[in-house]
């Protein structure tokens, strides 16, 4: 007799842990261990895991209206759009509602050409946009998915204005860049680049594309890294935290960058469903606390000088979003195996010396104490 057999395209390993359920800042483990999250669920969980206030917004939504389509105007984009855009530098913006980081991007992407009736995006050395077709060819991925790009594109090496300079031709109608390079190892931008990159994009007519898709959510201690920095772009994507867990992807833009342009140009089935933009609503509404934000920088502290007990040679990043760069006694995977023996989570970079942690964003600094305690003994 013939039976379906379903196995799972290998794409991901898989840690040596049992998580039976989530809670706050901590992986419960089915024996009963419990391990701090500093890994934060691939930049996911801001929130920390299964928080109950959330519980209680997602069941709530659930009961009164589970799904609408687009067609249908309802309460929690209103409430989102009064929520995240109180986060917004000042200025007109318009938002698009995707699912996923990739989906902003490609959708940022589309409005700036478009918009600039250009064929060719400028991008990084290091860079992580997603995987579909335009996020793809502006990431700097040595496993092309695609044979083609959408669209011209043009590499110069990360944080080399000089060669931005040069790369930025009159087909250029965006720049795009993550404002901290997180996959590559937590990259820091050098002083004055994001700025060049600012006079570069108005000089040149290109506009500049922010893929904060880690880095908002209050990640880096403002709510987004365009604050954090002092640099106003003309399109922001974000997504991973935005809705703390449930899929969302959202793509701001300048309203004059993109006015006069087609509403047909983008679309989504999924995208702006209630019970999202419910969740995304109450995650912004918590962002937009200064004392929650305070709490992020001084927990980023925190996290970095405990970093400082261990085998580490620099700390680098903002707020919650730390790279740690370790000396020659120990690797990436090395240190990341050995921690997570000692109860705590941590991630990998492409750099295979440099940790990566994104914690929840209410981690407290009595927590990263916890992890100190673990480093220091690498
Ligand atoms: C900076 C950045 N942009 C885009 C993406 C793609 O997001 P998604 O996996 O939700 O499509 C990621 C995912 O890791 C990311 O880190």
């Amino acid at each position: 007799m013939l039976m379906a057999i379903l196995r799972e395209y290998p794409a991901y390993g898989r840690l040596p842990v049992d998580v039976e359920r989530t809670e706050g800042t901590e992986l419960v483990l089915r024996d009963g261990r419990r391990v701090l999250d500093l890994y934060g669920g691939h930049c996911v969980s801001a929130m920390g895991g299964s928080d109950p206030e959330l519980g209680l917004v997602l069941a709530d939504q659930w009961s009164k209206a589970s799904f609408l389509s687009n067609l249908f105007e309802h309460a929690p984009r209103a409430a989102f759009l009064e929520a995240f855009g109180a986060l917004l530098p000042d200025g007109e913006w318009r938002v698009f509602l995707s699912n996923s980081g990739s989906e902003a991007n490609e959708n940022a992407l589309k409005l700036a050409l478009a918009a600039t009736k250009r064929t060719k995006v400028l991008c990084f050395t290091g860079a992580f946009h997603g995987r579909t077709a335009g996020a793809a060819a502006i990431s700097d991925m040595s496993f092309d998915a695609f044979p083609r790009t959408p669209f011209d594109v043009v590499r110069v090496p990360w944080g080399d204005l000089a060669a931005a300079r040069a790369a930025c031709d009159a087909e250029v109608g965006a720049i795009a860049l993550e404002p901290i390079q997180s996959i590559a190892g937590m990259r820091v931008p050098t002083p004055g680049f994001l700025e060049g990159l600012r006079a570069l994009a108005d000089e040149r007519g290109a506009a500049l594309l922010f893929d904060e898709v880690q880095t908002a959510s209050g990640r880096t201690g403002a709510p987004f890294a365009a604050q954090t920095y002092g640099v106003l772009p003309d399109l922001i994507t974000t997504a991973k935290g935005a809705a703390a867990g449930l899929p969302v992807g959202i793509t701001v833009a300048r309203a004059g960058l993109v006015e006069g342009l087609p509403g047909h140009l983008l679309g989504s089935t999924f995208g702006g469903g209630p019970t999202i933009l419910a969740m995304a609503a109450a995650v912004a509404r918590r962002v937009g606390d200064e004392a929650f934000l305070a709490n992020v920088r001084a927990s980023g502290e925190a996290l970095a000088s405990e970093a400082r007990r261990g085998p580490v040679r620099e700390v680098r990043g903002a707020g919650l979003l730390l790279g740690l760069v370790l000396d020659d006694r120990i690797s990436g995977k090395a240190a990341r195996d050995a921690l997570l023996a000692r109860g705590v989570l941590v991630g990998t970079s492409d750099d295979p010396q440099v940790l990566r942690l994104f914690p929840a964003l209410t981690l407290t600094p009595a927590e990263a104490r916890r992890f100190g305690d673990a480093f220091a003994t690498l």
